[in-house]
């Protein structure tokens, strides 16, 4: 039994948690993180998996995420982007691919000025949003009662218009059908991005990438941390009062201290026991929010075999079980690695047949995408984050219908001496590694701000 004291104990070792941990020891504050898994990184993870090195988790950094930036170059890590030179190819519903370049993909004429008109719509929608407030805009209540997919049937009467904008917020972002999230969590997804254009911007949106992998930003953030990172401790307990906690983990660990920082996912709050309980407006808003679910799938071949081709491996469909897959070679690498994308219903049905199955028709899905080469991989791995018990799903959680408007305002309030921290209660990089460290900083900031008054 190992019993301890610091000014605040922060459970979760992922990029918001190291970040809090450093801003606080930065301000002169002592600190303790807790960590269940026996890695650093939660949602960043870099491995090598059969001699391939792969991201597990989260990877790509965009132009506007700056906090996630500044950190990168901060730690002193190269960047590089993400092979984009070639076509990009479109399967719509009846199986036919098309080739093509820039952001619209290639459909029916009227369907692209549908798309082109409800791009413009919701970005002009998305302009009115404060991501830090969404439930401030004028419209939120109304715009929480209704799904993304029956507002979008309100929209246009044009389905495959439907559905490709459905994609870009449901499958690719959310990972939650378009019926189960409201159109107000839709904008804040692509508030929280800058605009809806820059969501159907992949060249923006999955612009970089770090040399060596993302997991860095958090292995290093932890480094210097030295001894005050503790892995193998699942925090189980939390005892709470106005001036304090004593927080208990199942390695053993009693750490006392002014403050706490639960630094992950929201959805796991209730596998922690609260003495005395939290707020009751607490207890059933977490219940209203819920973690998307999505594989990500890596296949590495002996080389890009589909640049050869004149294809930049970016390729996208809401038809197909792989809805979006690119080229993910790393850095220097000779070899060549795809990464495709399963999401929420798709996803959910993978998981019902045998994993030889789900192997064969996700390859089935990719090679309708680059040729029959692309069923032929030398390494194949699937990211399952819903198996994950410190995660519970991919990539981050959201709102209900009803849920953001309901309770939002209140998500990231303190309770006592316990402040929250997590990508997903971000604005700005909500669901991203930026958000991570965004929350990072200001919850660092207030319990700063907090211990000096
Ligand atoms: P995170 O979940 O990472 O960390 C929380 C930590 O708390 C974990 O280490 C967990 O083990 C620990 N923990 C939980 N309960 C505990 C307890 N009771 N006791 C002790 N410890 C506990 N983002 C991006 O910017 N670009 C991208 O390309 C992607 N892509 C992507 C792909 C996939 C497959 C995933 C799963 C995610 C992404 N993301 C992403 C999202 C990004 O990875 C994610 O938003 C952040 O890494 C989340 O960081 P946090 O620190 O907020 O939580």
């Amino acid at each position: 039994m190992t019993e301890i004291t610091r000014d605040v104990v922060i459970v979760g070792a992922g990029a918001a948690g190291t970040t809090a941990a450093n801003e606080l020891k930065k301000a002169g504050l002592s600190v303790a993180v807790l960590e269940a898994r026996d890695r650093v990184g939660g949602r960043l993870w870099t491995d090598v998996v059969d001699g391939a090195m792969l991201e597990i988790g989260g990877q790509w950094v965009s132009p506007d995420q700056e906090a996630l930036k500044e950190t990168i170059e901060e730690l002193g890590l190269e960047t590089y982007r993400r092979y984009r030179e070639g076509d990009s190819v479109y399967v719509n519903a009846s199986g036919e691919l098309t080739r093509f370049t820039g952001e619209i993909f290639p459909v029916p004429e009227a369907t692209e000025k549908e798309l082109v008109r409800l791009i413009e719509k919701l970005d002009a929608m998305v302009a009115l949003i404060d991501p830090d407030k969404p439930w401030e805009h004028p419209d939120a209540e109304a715009l929480d009662r209704i799904s993304f997919e029956a507002w979008l049937e309100e929209q246009t009467q044009d389905q495959e218009a439907r559905d490709n904008i459905a994609l870009f917020i449901a499958g690719a972002m959310l990972t939650k059908p378009a019926y189960a999230f409201s159109a107000l969590q839709a904008l804040l997804m692509a508030a929280s991005a800058g605009s809806f254009s820059n969501l159907v911007d992949a060249d923006y949106i999955l612009d970089e990438r770090v040399v060596g992998g993302l997991q860095q930003v958090p292995l290093l953030l932890a480094e210097r941390l030295g001894d005050d990172v503790f892995l193998g401790q699942p925090v189980h307990t939390v005892q709470w009062h106005a001036d304090g906690v004593t927080v208990i983990t199942d390695g053993d660990m009693t750490v006392h201290a002014r403050f706490a920082i639960l630094a992950h996912a929201p959805i796991l709050y209730p596998w922690i026991d609260f003495a005395p309980p939290l707020p009751r407006l607490k207890q059933q808003m977490h219940q209203h929010i819920s973690m998307g679910f999505v594989i990500k799938v890596h296949a590495v071949y002996d080389r890009p075999f589909w640049r050869e081709d004149g294809l930049s491996g970016t390729a996208f469909s809401p038809y197909e079980i792989a809805h979006e897959a690119y080229d993910n070679t790393n850095h220097g690498d000779e070899r060549g690695t795809l990464v495709g994308f399963v999401s929420d219903r798709n996803a959910d049905d993978l998981f019902r047949v045998s994993a030889e199955e789900r192997k064969e028709r996700i390859l089935l899905s990719l090679a309708n995408y680059y040729g029959p080469q692309a069923k032929e991989p030398l390494v194949y791995f699937e990211s399952d984050w819903g198996a994950e018990e410190w995660t519970r799903g991919a990539y981050a959680a959201s709102f209900d219908l009803g849920g953001l408007a309901r309770y939002g305002a209140d998500l990231r309030t303190p309770v006592g001496p316990i402040h929250f921290a997590c990508s997903d209660m971000a604005g700005a990089g909500y669901q991203h590694v930026d958000g991570a460290i965004r929350m990072g900083r200001l919850v660092a900031a207030n319990i700063v701000a907090a211990a000096h008054s």
